[in-house]
């Protein structure tokens, strides 16, 4: 990929979808049976390109213990994988606090039968100028309103969107959704966006606030829907949706998000068990059984890849938000004291990670929380940031592709309560001096610092951000991956299918499938038009095409294809195999 990464902004979704569908990247969970909504398949390149990442993540991260950064400490970072089960014992997500504390509030649509997250509900205000009064004037009577709100708005007035045409209005209210940093893909868009633009469609000038309501107040006001459905400036706001009213949908209720299932024949209450929402726990519960068994010592970090399970209430945007996902974890555990710094050596490192695989420019940013977006887990004043990514469907805001925070001792300290266990570390090289110099030792409960990322939420930025258009190309469409994640490496073509060029081909087919085999597919092809085959290649997203042309068979070069180019250029045929190593970094 090229350093000036595409504006995502101007790529469409729809287009992006229907490539991965037509190539076989992502198709939809149980297709001929209609699909199941939160549920994705990956195709043969979907497949192959989600193990490329999750195989570069587990290389530079865990194998190469961070691709040999030194630590804070200034020495080598230690990672031990674990692969741990999907089902733990129930008694794990009660000390995790996810039985008790993983829901999301939500409210049904009595008449649609539409279900949203109470607490995304933006409220949103638009009023048409009085007459004689400027925009300036517009704004501080929509922000007097917006201040009589029965909460504080948190995070001042200086949010308001502003919009006098359609254009000014879907732009000022996504850029209010990124501002007010949430996760706008769980907006019910349709309901207030849609609105938006019927009513500035008509041609008049408006001016339009949008807020979301704090999650504290929600808490405290479980039953407190926001504006437009309780429209309390009746006579300033212009109904933005007629259809709602708060009597039109349901009060807030606990929706827990894990999938609950039974264990063994008889499936009464006893018997319930759950689908992990996160493979952290696996890894906490697993610990000492590390520390035991290995020659870890703290400052260590313990990896593992896998499934998750959430029963979100409002999954979409593709792959995104989905009910069945992987993510890529790590559990980093040093000395409460060196927390800190080693926050920021992973929040700095796994950000410096994804922009070496392609997410570069303005499309990847590093946000860090605020106090009040903190989980339960998180240290305030010791950092928790989100490394986020534009897709096109939240640009031009970002969405969160994954999580850098610090968790305390907060997960061992409730696994020790819980299942009475010792996880107390003794750390050697700590504490008081005895009388022979050395270090009487130290127990304590290491802190936790948790890059979490999700697998197919990378593997969706990627797809974004290879999606390239190029109308001067005979193929507009083409993926620009790098060729570290690219799922087929190179592809070998006969010019013809005669005159000995596709024994030639399939020579040198057989050689680089043997080389390069274990880092995605080498490709044969010698179907349909030449120029027909690049493009397959480029849809794809094929780093390189070689071709055995009439020439091959006297002088014994080919001609290599770059995809970004489309230039061509002669090597010999034995010097293949070496420019490929080069290109593909082995
Ligand atoms: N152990 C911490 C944890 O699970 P999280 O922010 O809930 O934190 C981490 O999840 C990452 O997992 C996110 O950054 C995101 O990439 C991915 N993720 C979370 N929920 C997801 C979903 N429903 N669909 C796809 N990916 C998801």
């Amino acid at each position: 990929m090229t350093d000036e990464a595409p504006a995502t902004t101007t790529k469409s979704m729809d287009d992006i979808m229907s490539l991965c569908k037509r190539r076989g990247f992502v198709y939809p969970a149980s297709e001929i049976y209609g699909g199941i909504n939160g549920f994705w398949d990956y195709g043969p390149l979907g497949a192959q390109l989600k193990k490329n990442l999750r195989d570069a993540w587990w290389t530079d991260v865990v194998m190469r213990g961070c691709n040999g950064k030194l630590g804070p400490d200034g020495k080598p970072v230690e990672i031990v994988p674990v692969d741990t089960c999907i089902i733990q014992n129930p008694k794990v997500w009660e000390a995790s606090g996810h039985v008790a504390g993983f829901n999301d509030p939500m409210v049904d649509d009595k008449e649609t039968k539409q279900r949203f997250r109470a607490d995304h509900l933006f409220g949103m205000y638009l009023v048409r100028p009085e007459e004689g009064e400027s925009v300036d004037q517009g704004v501080a009577r929509l922000i007097k309103i917006i201040n009589e709100q029965p909460f504080e708005l948190p995070y001042g007035p200086n949010l308001s969107c502003v919009a006098s045409n359609e254009e000014e209005a879907f732009g000022a209210f996504r850029a209010a959704m990124h501002r007010i940093k949430q996760d706008i893909t769980r907006v019910p868009d349709a309901a207030v966006a849609t609105s938006f633009t019927a009513e500035t469609r008509k041609g008049e000038e408006c001016f339009g606030v949008c807020y979301q309501v704090p999650m504290s107040f929600m808490k405290a006001h479980p039953t407190w829907i926001p504006s437009p459905f309780n429209k309390p400036d009746k006579a300033a706001a212009l109904e933005l949706d007629n259809r709602k009213s708060d009597s039109q949908l349901t009060e807030p209720r606990a929706f827990n998000l894990m999938f609950k299932t039974y264990i063994g024949a008889t499936a009464t209450e006893d018997d319930v068990a759950y689908l992990r929402p996160e493979t952290a726990q696996g890894i906490f519960v697993n610990f000492k059984n590390v520390v035991d068994t290995t020659r870890v010592g703290v400052p260590f970090g313990i990896a593992q890849t896998g499934k998750s399970f959430r029963n979100e209430v409002t999954p979409r945007n593709f792959t995104f938000r989905s009910r069945e996902f992987e993510q890529m974890e790590i559990e980093f555990f040093c000395h409460p004291d060196d927390a800190k710094d080693w926050y920021v050596f992973w929040r700095d490192w796994r950000m410096e990670w994804w922009q070496g695989l392609g997410l570069k420019g303005e499309n990847l940013i590093l946000r860090e929380h605020d106090s009040d977006e903190l989980a339960h887990y998180a240290k305030e004043g010791a950092g928790t940031s989100d490394i986020e990514y534009r897709f096109p469907f939240t640009a031009p805001g970002f969405g969160e592709l994954e999580g850098i925070a610090h968790r305390t001792d907060f997960d061992l300290k409730q696994h020790e309560e819980h299942a009475r266990a010792k996880l107390k570390y003794f750390d050697s090289t700590r504490g008081e001096l005895a009388k022979n110099g050395q270090p009487k030792g130290e127990h304590y409960l290491p802190h936790v610092i948790e890059p979490s990322g999700g697998l197919d939420r990378g593997v969706l930025a990627i797809l974004c951000e290879a999606y390239t258009v190029d109308e001067s190309r005979p193929s507009p469409e083409f993926m620009k991956f790098h060729p570290r994640v690219a799922p087929i490496k190179a592809a070998v073509f006969p010019l013809v299918k005669k005159d000995g060029m596709p024994e030639k081909a399939q020579e040198l087919h057989s050689e680089l499938r043997q080389k390069f085999g274990h880092l995605g597919a080498i490709e044969y092809d010698e179907k349909q038009s030449i120029g027909k085959r690049y493009a397959r290649m480029d849809e794809a997203g094929t780093p390189y095409c070689f071709t055995i042309d009439g020439d091959s068979l006297t002088d014994g070069t080919v001609t290599v294809r770059d995809r970004d180019t489309g230039e061509q250029q002669r090597m010999p045929m034995a010097g293949v195999a070496a420019f490929l190593g080069e290109k593909l970094g082995v």
